[in-house]
């Protein structure tokens, strides 16, 4: 049975960084992200196959690397074990947005390719169970099974079954808040995620970091709940520049900042100077493009500071999207 299924990418407000296990992907502390609309999206269609001899994967249109070929090789390993099922699979999976971009394509993906393998391999799983698969290909995923405001419960157990993501609020819960991404570098990043997860148990702020997230929680999720920017905003920048001073106290260091995400902060804060109240909160992934989170009345307020700013090459102006959806239209 061919399968298709689409999700989001998503941007945290409450980052994931560290692993308390690397295997399952099972973090110290929770995060809060919110699913973007449809411009950030991967469609995959997968089919397990008797003929195939191998499994094969196409991702934009060529076939994966040997690094993204394994590592989808692996995540369907874990399908297979669950559906006791051996045969091998076609995967094949289109974003919306250029792979490299340093727009999450991985949250998108994993989450895209954990409901159309788990469905094809003819497991039905529900939306928690799904989410805790999607945590195993990349943490980030799990976030992206759910639409709207999302927060990913870090669990204790070892076994990762406490681990997964649920619903704040749905996408159409907050309309008016906007997510204005500025692109300012298109390269791979040089030190993955991953990578940079390790290195951050060298770190002596982590575990400051780790006592100080669980007021930020509480700060954002009750900001949501009464959409109230101007609290959440400051939560958000500080839990941005909290993040970074962590990586760059990471041992070998890990900056992903540049000049230009250093400008366009600098810009918000004037920003948020000028008005009696935050109107705009940036907040930083492993990678120097800005999400400048802010409402509606001040989005165009935004874009023309951002086109000003040297070094930005594109602007994207994102509201906030669904969750995992099933499609009849096949990629192949
Ligand atoms: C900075 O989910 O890409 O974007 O679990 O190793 O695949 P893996 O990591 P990944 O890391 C995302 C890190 C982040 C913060 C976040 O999205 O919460």
């Amino acid at each position: 049975m061919k399968v298709t299924a689409i999700a989001n990418s998503n941007i945290a407000l409450v980052k994931y960084w560290g692993k308390r296990n690397e295997e399952l992907n099972l973090p110290f502390n929770n995060s809060i992200s919110f699913t973007m609309d449809d411009q950030l999206q991967t469609v995959t269609t997968v089919e397990f196959d008797e003929k195939l001899k191998k499994d094969k994967v196409i991702l934009d249109g060529v076939e994966a690397n040997e690094r993204e070929s394994a590592r989808a090789v692996k995540f369907l390993d874990v399908i297979r074990k669950m559906a006791k099922i051996k045969l091998n699979a076609i995967v094949v999976s289109k974003n919306s947005f250029p792979k490299s971009a340093g727009l999450a394509s991985s949250a998108s993906g994993f989450a895209a390719l954990a409901a159309a393998a788990s469905k094809a391999a003819g497991l039905n799983l529900t939306p928690r169970e799904l989410s805790m698969l999607a945590r195993i290909g990349s943490g980030s995923a799990c976030r992206s099974v759910f639409g709207g405001a999302v927060e990913w419960r870090a669990g204790k157990k070892r076994d990762g079954s406490d681990s997964y993501a649920f619903q704040l609020s749905p996408p159409e819960d907050w309309r008016d808040l906007r997510n204005v991404i500025a692109i300012v570098s298109e390269d791979e990043k040089k030190v993955s995620s991953m990578e940079g997860m390790k290195r951050v148990k060298n770190s002596a702020l982590f575990s400051c970091r780790l006592k100080t997230i669980n007021e930020r929680l509480r700060v954002i999720r009750n900001a949501i709940k009464t959409h109230n920017f101007a609290e959440m905003a400051n939560a958000i920048m500080q839990e941005s520049n909290n993040l970074h001073a962590v990586m760059l106290d990471s041992w070998p260091p890990v900056s992903y900042l540049s000049d230009v995400s250093l400008e366009i902060i600098k810009k918000v804060i004037e920003l948020n100077e000028s008005f009696a109240e935050p109107v705009a909160a940036y907040t930083f992934d492993a990678g120097p493009n800005a999400h400048i989170y802010t409402t509606l009345k001040h989005c165009n307020e935004i874009v023309k500071i951002l086109k000003d700013i040297n070094g930005v090459k594109r602007i994207i102006v994102c509201g906030i999207g669904e969750g995992i959806r099933f499609s009849d239209k096949h990629l192949f």
